[in-house]
């Protein structure tokens, strides 16, 4: 090696040199109050990385769901689900029934007549014999298939029934069918259609 590079790895005096410092107290300060700002900022909007916030509705049903209902809308809703579930089976979740298993609902005089008191003695007492739904006969039986149902469950259903598949008559309230049973005494015959037809309308 020559004088010439040995001289050159010592540092003459009056040449910048890199020496370390602590930072300045107002970056470290400034640092902490952004995260901590940055930290609430997160706390309050990021929903914590929670599935329901980043997607939150898996289909427009899912989201129908979470929608707030009035209380004839929520009625509605509740009486199709409970008319799927309890009567939908035989009379289909189209309302149309089936040949040899049970008469449409859709259409049926006996759905939307002005009042409600013959219809509701039909799911509460069951039914008999020959009845004439829509211009045909059908001569079955149904149980009182609405009988265990509560009195809002079954308005709620009688409701449903009344104003869907084109269907349009005048709602049922959980007193209307309170009032209804407690009239019916303590029979368990099933309805027929000269029973029906005795009764108010
Ligand atoms: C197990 C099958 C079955 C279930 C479940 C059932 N029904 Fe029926 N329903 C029938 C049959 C069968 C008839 C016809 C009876 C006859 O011929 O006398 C009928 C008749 C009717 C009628 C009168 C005729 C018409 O079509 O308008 C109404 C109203 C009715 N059902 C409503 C209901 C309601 C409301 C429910 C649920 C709470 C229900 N049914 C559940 C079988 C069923």
């Amino acid at each position: 090696m020559s004088d010439e590079n040995k001289s050159s790895s010592v540092p003459s005096a009056g040449e910048p040199v890199a020496t370390r410092s602590a930072a300045p107290m107002w970056i470290i300060v400034t640092t902490l109050v952004l995260l901590f700002i940055g930290g609430i900022y997160f706390d309050r909007h990021s929903g914590w990385f929670n599935p329901k916030v980043y997607a939150p509705y898996t289909s427009a049903e899912n989201l129908e769901g979470f929608q707030p209902q009035s209380g004839a809308a929520a009625a509605l809703a509740r009486g199709k689900k409970t008319y799927e579930a309890v009567c939908g089976i035989c009379h289909g979740p189209d309302g149309l029934g089936k040949p040899g298993q049970a008469p449409p609902l859709a259409g049926s005089e006996w759905v939307v007549a002005k009042g409600f008191n013959r219809l509701a003695h039909i799911p509460l007492m069951g039914l008999a014999g020959n009845i004439k739904v829509a211009g045909k006969d059908w001569s079955m039986n149904m149980a009182a298939m609405g009988a265990a149902l509560p009195d809002d469950d079954l308005a709620a259903v009688l409701t449903y029934i009344r104003s869907a598949w084109g269907n349009q008559a005048s709602a049922v309230e959980g007193d209307d069918i309170k009032k209804i049973r407690s009239g019916m005494g303590g029979g368990s015959q099933p309805m027929t259609h000269d029973m029906l037809m005795a009764m108010p309308e």
